[in-house]
């Protein structure tokens, strides 16, 4: 009964969430942090929105097969594009992949557009199985993407269908664009939920994209922004 009555509740309230995403989210206000507490927490109870989840629930998503479908076909033209661009930007280059889940990115770019790759990804079922298929020179590492410090500079970063799961998003990017080397490329890919499209938004005002692109398929739209770091 009380399930029943939590999707009710969360139903009624799915226009709320929609206004808060599209005007409300981002703001500074003490009202607005507790509206964004509401709307996250209503998310995370119906256990389907694009937001920030345990390594567990990630590692069970995982083992059960839920993310196989990020290898159809429909989903290639966002690796594809992204591929592109740091074959392009940073060909040869070193590479940090952040959430890269189990490295399909990985295995859509070619063996001259890197030279050394990470992965890092919260999940351990995902860094597994990237780790079981990783080609020499590629390694990935278990790590919160919110707490992991890169050691080294990069010339690609990539934040991948990751940042709606973080908590500060916005300045998750920015810190990630300081690992990207002088000269390099960071290259952010958002899904566009609702969550999405207002991260995008935000993330475009106070970052505001080299070059950016939206791919349109049948199961939505990914907005793909390109940073590039000034060589001096
Ligand atoms: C939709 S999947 C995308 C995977 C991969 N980037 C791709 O496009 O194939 C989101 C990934 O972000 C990872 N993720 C979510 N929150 C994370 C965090 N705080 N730190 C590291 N990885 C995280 C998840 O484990 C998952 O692998």
């Amino acid at each position: 009964m009380k399930i029943l009555l939590d999707k009710i509740y969360r139903r009624l309230l799915r226009p709320f969430d929609a206004f808060y995403y599209r005007f409300l989210a981002g703001g500074d206000s003490a009202l607005n942090r507790r509206l964004g507490a509401g709307v996250l927490a209503r998310e995370q109870g119906s256990g389907k929105g694009d937001v920030p989840q345990s390594q567990a629930q990630w590692d069970q998503q995982y083992s059960g097969g839920q993310w196989n479908f990020l290898n159809q076909l429909g989903e290639m033209p966002r690796y594809a594009v992204i591929a592109g661009f740091l074959q392009v930007l940073s060909e040869g280059g070193t590479l940090l992949d952040v959430g890269s889940g189990e490295g399909i990115l990985l295995h859509h770019l070619r063996s001259t557009t890197w030279s050394r790759y990470l992965g890092i990804d919260l999940s351990t079922s995902a860094i597994e199985q990237g780790n079981a298929a990783a080609p020499e020179g590629a390694t990935f590492e278990v790590a919160d993407a919110e707490e992991f410090q890169p050691s080294t500079l990069f010339d690609g970063v990539v934040l991948n269908e990751c940042l709606h799961y973080f908590h500060q998003p916005v300045a998750e990017a920015q810190r990630y664009y300081r690992a990207v080397k002088p000269g390099g490329v960071m290259i952010v890919s958002i899904f566009c939920s609702p969550r999405g499209q207002s991260i995008v938004r935000q993330l475009g005002r106070k970052m505001p994209p080299e070059e950016f692109f939206e791919i349109r398929g049948s199961r939505g739209t990914w907005a793909i922004s390109v940073y590039l770091k000034p060589a001096s």
